[in-house]
């Protein structure tokens, strides 16, 4: 029983320990953004046929993603396992931008989706690849 309780402990520690630790938070919400881009990237180019229903949802859970990583870029979460460059705490003018037009192309992308009209969508969707690779040149050590 006693043994029990100790690792009872020892699991919510560890649960707590990860769950306070801004860095792997942050680095969880861009690993999910990976495959909903790829998924949209492949409908795009045509390697896999265009779904507007399919590709809507994409896009919606985009925008949801494209909400939730910047709470994480907490003062003092610059050290350590992180690819993060100090310019984002050292010019935070210039990140909110880059946060801000992020969430703007989602947002459109999320609206041009709803259309079905494919020619729009791809626009929206390369902008919105870029705003990520903007972001990540002036923001992310490679
Ligand atoms: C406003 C800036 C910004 C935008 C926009 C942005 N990213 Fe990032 N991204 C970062 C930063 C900073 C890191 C490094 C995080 C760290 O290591 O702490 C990162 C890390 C990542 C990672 C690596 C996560 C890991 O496991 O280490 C992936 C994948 C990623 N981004 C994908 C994307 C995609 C796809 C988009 C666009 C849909 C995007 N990002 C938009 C700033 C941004």
């Amino acid at each position: 029983m006693k043994n029990i309780l100790i690792g009872a402990c020892l699991a919510a520690f560890a649960a707590h320990a990860f769950a306070a630790d801004p860095i792997s938070q942050r680095k969880e919400v861009f690993k999910q953004y990976k495959p909903v881009v790829g998924a949209m990237g492949k409908m795009v180019k045509g390697d896999t046929p265009y779904n507007k229903e399919e590709f809507a949802k994409l896009a919606g859970k985009l925008d949801e993603l494209s909400q939730q990583p910047w709470q994480y870029f907490t003062p003092g979460s610059d050290a350590g396992k992180t690819d993060a460059k100090p310019e984002i705490w050292s010019k935070p003018a210039d990140w909110q931008k880059a946060v801000d037009n992020h969430k703007a192309a989602t947002a459109k992308l999320k609206q041009a989706a709803q259309t079905g009209d494919l020619a729009a969508i791809k626009k929206q969707f390369a902008d919105t690849s870029q705003t990520c690779k903007a972001c990540h040149q002036s923001f992310r050590k490679d």
